[in-house]
């Protein structure tokens, strides 16, 4: 049985925002949420927490020990778990983080499109955009960024989302390189990297990079961020700076949960990957196939596609493709105010729903006076 087969009618029974967020005749294809059966790891560890009544709090470095034998045998990573903080999860240790290392008004470096809670993390801080070129950072612009605009810190997003790249080791370094250079620390957002796999390079893992923190999960990868945890690892100069009480956030569950899936979920996170792989070729098909006029290139990393729509000239697609096609994505502007030609589409789910969303999508388009 595959991962993503879940059929509709059950997805529909569910009762978070991808389900409930917009009309019933909709089809949901937008938050980074995955239309996943959950992995056996996970389920049976909160199964047995919840027959021993076991709902208190966390106590043992349960998560961090995780984490650490999971990048040691993933990406060979050797990661110490007294050197990772717990967070009440990523988009939150994010923000710990960046108070850790700037004040309000500082400027902050971000590469959009780019996950828009990059922007409310910076929101008081002074947010200087280095947009990425061709699906790649563009490391020429970072450097006149760092020197001009003088940052205290620099949100990198690894893999990224919503392009879906996977950084290399080169790149990782020459960011390492210029961060030292310029003073600015690093936080990298690696929420993704698990579903990336060995492609993925951490990058504490990389030549030269100090002053830096990794904040990360298990939830994007294991879809649960139901359960709220995350983890802030790395500079200890960093993590001594962070707000008190900066662990209290995340849920015994969440500890639970993250943590059976990096020890025992690697199975079927294999197959999640696997199959995303081969979703996102059957997208591209179907594209090629009923709207031709768009092209997708699968991408490294995420279960994401950016979608560019410009051949389509519609003003605004995403809102086409839902007031008229009944199909909803994230809209592009959300991740880039000039980026308006795209849309985000959600891949991790299941053929039929990706065959009838780019069906929609045709349908829409046939129809775009409707
Ligand atoms: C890059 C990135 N960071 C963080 C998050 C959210 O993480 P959390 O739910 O742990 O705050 C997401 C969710 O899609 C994401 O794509």
């Amino acid at each position: 049985m595959a991962i993503f087969d879940v059929p509709l009618s059950e997805l529909r029974e569910r009762g978070s925002i991808k389900w409930r967020r917009f009309e019933p005749d909709v089809l949901p294809l937008f938050v980074a949420e995955m239309d996943a059966r959950l992995a056996p790891a996970v389920r049976d560890r909160l199964e047995e927490a919840l027959r021993l009544g076991d709902t208190g709090y966390p106590e043992l470095p349960t998560y961090q020990e995780a984490m650490a034998d999971y990048a040691r045998w993933q990406w060979g990573w050797e990661l110490d778990p007294s050197d990772a903080t717990l967070a009440t999860d990523v988009v939150t240790g994010m923000r710990d983080a960046l108070e850790a290392v700037s004040e309000p008004g500082d400027g902050v470096v971000i590469n959009p499109p780019i996950y828009p809670p990059f922007r409310g993390v910076a929101h008081d801080r002074r947010i200087v955009e280095v947009p990425m070129r061709d699906g790649r950072l563009d490391l020429n612009a970072l450097e006149i960024a760092f020197h001009r605009d003088r940052p205290a810190a620099y949100l990198l997003c690894s893999p990224h989302n919503p392009v879906g790249t996977v950084h290399t080791r080169e790149e990782l370094e020459r960011i390492a390189e210029l961060a030292d250079r310029h003073d600015v620390a690093v936080i990298s957002d690696e929420i993704h990297a698990p579903l990336a796999g060995a492609a993925h390079v951490p990058y504490l893992d990389v030549a030269g990079a100090d002053n830096a923190v990794v904040v990360t999960s298990a939830s994007k990868s294991f879809n649960l961020a139901a359960l709220k945890a995350g983890l802030i690892i790395g500079d200890v100069g960093i993590r001594s700076r962070l707000r008190p009480m900066v662990s209290d956030g995340a849920s015994y569950f969440g500890v639970l949960a993250h943590s059976a899936a990096l020890t025992g979920g690697r199975g079927w996170l294999a197959e999640a990957a696997d199959e995303i792989a081969a979703n996102k070729v059957f997208f591209a098909e179907q594209l090629a196939e009923h709207l031709p006029q768009l092209s997708y290139v699968p991408s490294d990393g995420t279960y994401l596609a950016w979608l560019d729509c410009a051949p389509l000239g519609l003003a605004n697609p995403g809102e086409h493709f839902h007031r008229v096609g009944r199909v909803r994505f994230n809209f592009g502007a959300e991740f880039a105010p000039r980026a308006t030609s795209f849309v985000r589409v959600n891949l991790a789910t299941s053929r039929d729903i990706i065959a009838e969303a780019v069906r929609r999508m045709a349908a829409s388009v046939q129809h775009r006076d409707g």
